[in-house]
């Protein structure tokens, strides 16, 4: 165990950490080598001690920003009297938890998990058995409509609906079921569905392929289709909602309620994993004892996170500020024009910048003046800082972009 005697604490200590994460971790991520020991708000630092805004938020989790001091304090005060009791047993914040969940989304239940993979899984395995007990469709042949380009997580499942090869490749056989079909496009759907089709599960924006938008009405043509043909729509909003786009749910813009949201990420804001499905009885009531759970799912000391995470959201109107900064921020991003750049789009405070060359190059770029930004799908550049960023900030944050491409 030579390496447990490094002295961390000396000069190149990132190096020395980069190394001993090299040869003891996995290699299943390409991060950029930035390592941070300290964040708040919407900074990060580096134990280099060097300062970046961060334009990642964690894919979204960090919505609330970094340690946001009222979700520390509630996670303290849970973690000091009980964290875990199992589903054998109640807490007395998984009712709560629920309850306040529930009417947030206007929903009646919810079912808690705490990874975003976790949920998707329920979701599929609630629309399945619906399929069956509810809609009458024959023992396994249910059918699940899903889009090209998603992406939903990890699972053995999940990846083998995605149109992903690197994310697919040696992971096979795969579990069957699934139709793909091209994202926004409502009349694919209209002609893929049967009348074991139980389920249509979607992204309102798609933001691992590269902040796709679908075109005004999609998600409202899609709703109907589902309606009309008794299929469940599925929204995954693990990384729009809770504020992202700047309505608390991405559906919102076009006032569609899915019949399942299925949440993450800043469900919690970035303190510890929480994840839940939020649906009608008549969906989720098709769960009998047995049939699903998880150890950790429902805890008390992630349910009392949440709780706080869910008020700081309302309480601060994050989605009401990502509503207003990010359309200002995209139109001055918007303002910036270079050669490589194709595109800039974006929705509240998600915003795409789409190259004609890697956008890898540009988030080096990016971190060397102060910005930390993770490319997506090769060509995009995702900017996606917290929700309680301030407009200088996010001016300071336009100032680089411009400087990156004008090096
Ligand atoms: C839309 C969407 N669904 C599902 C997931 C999976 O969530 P997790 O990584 O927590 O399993 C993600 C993660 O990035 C996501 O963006």
């Amino acid at each position: 165990m030579e390496e447990s005697c490094i002295d961390t604490q000396t000069a190149d200590r990132a190096g020395r950490l980069l190394d001993i994460e090299d040869r003891w971790g996995a290699h299943n991520y390409h991060p950029l080598d930035v390592v941070i020991e300290r964040a708040a708000g919407s900074w990060v630092y580096s134990v280099d001690g060097d300062c970046y805004l961060d334009c990642l938020s964690a894919y979204s989790a960090v919505n609330q920003g970094h340690c946001n001091p009222r979700i520390l304090q509630a996670l303290q005060e849970q973690a000091s009297k009980v964290t875990l009791t199992s589903r054998a047993f109640r807490n007395d914040q998984l009712p709560l938890f629920c309850k306040e969940l529930a009417a947030l989304c206007g929903k009646e239940i919810v079912l808690p998990m705490n990874t975003g993979a976790e949920a998707v899984e329920t979701a599929l395995k609630a629309a399945r058995r619906w399929g069956y007990m509810r809609k009458g469709i024959p023992a396994d042949r249910a059918e699940i409509v899903v889009c090209e380009n998603n992406f939903h997580g990890r699972t053995t499942t999940i990846v083998g609906f995605s149109s992903d090869e690197d994310s697919r490749e040696g992971f096979g056989p795969f579990t069957p079921g699934f139709k793909v079909i091209p994202y926004g496009d409502a009349a694919a759907l209209e002609a893929v569905v049967t009348q074991n089709t139980c389920a249509f599960l979607v992204e309102p924006i798609q933001c691992e392929a590269g902040i796709l938008i679908p075109p005004d009405g999609y998600l409202t043509r899609a709703a109907e289709i589902c309606r009309a043909n008794n299929v469940l729509l599925l929204a995954d909003e693990i990384q729009t909602g809770l504020g992202r786009t700047g309505k608390l749910f991405a559906c919102d813009h076009e006032n569609v309620k899915p019949d399942i949201y299925i949440l993450g990420k800043a469900l919690s804001g970035g303190f510890y994993p929480v994840s839940a499905v939020v649906s009608q009885k008549d969906v989720l009531g098709v769960f009998s004892p047995g049939s699903h759970g998880s150890t950790y799912g429902g805890n008390p000391l992630g349910c009392a996170v949440a709780r706080t995470a869910l008020q700081v959201l309302l309480d601060e109107n994050l989605a009401g500020r990502s509503a207003e900064l990010g359309a200002w921020f995209l139109s001055e991003l918007q303002r910036i024009e270079h050669p490589d750049i194709k595109e800039i789009r974006g929705r509240g405070l998600l915003a795409g910048i789409e190259l004609r060359v890697p956008a890898r190059s540009y988030c080096e770029r990016l971190k060397k003046l102060g910005m930390l930004c993770k490319e997506t799908h090769d060509l995009v550049i995702r900017i996606a800082p917290p929700l309680i960023v301030e407009r200088e900030e996010l001016a300071w944050a336009a100032g680089r972009v411009r400087a990156a491409f004008a090096a």
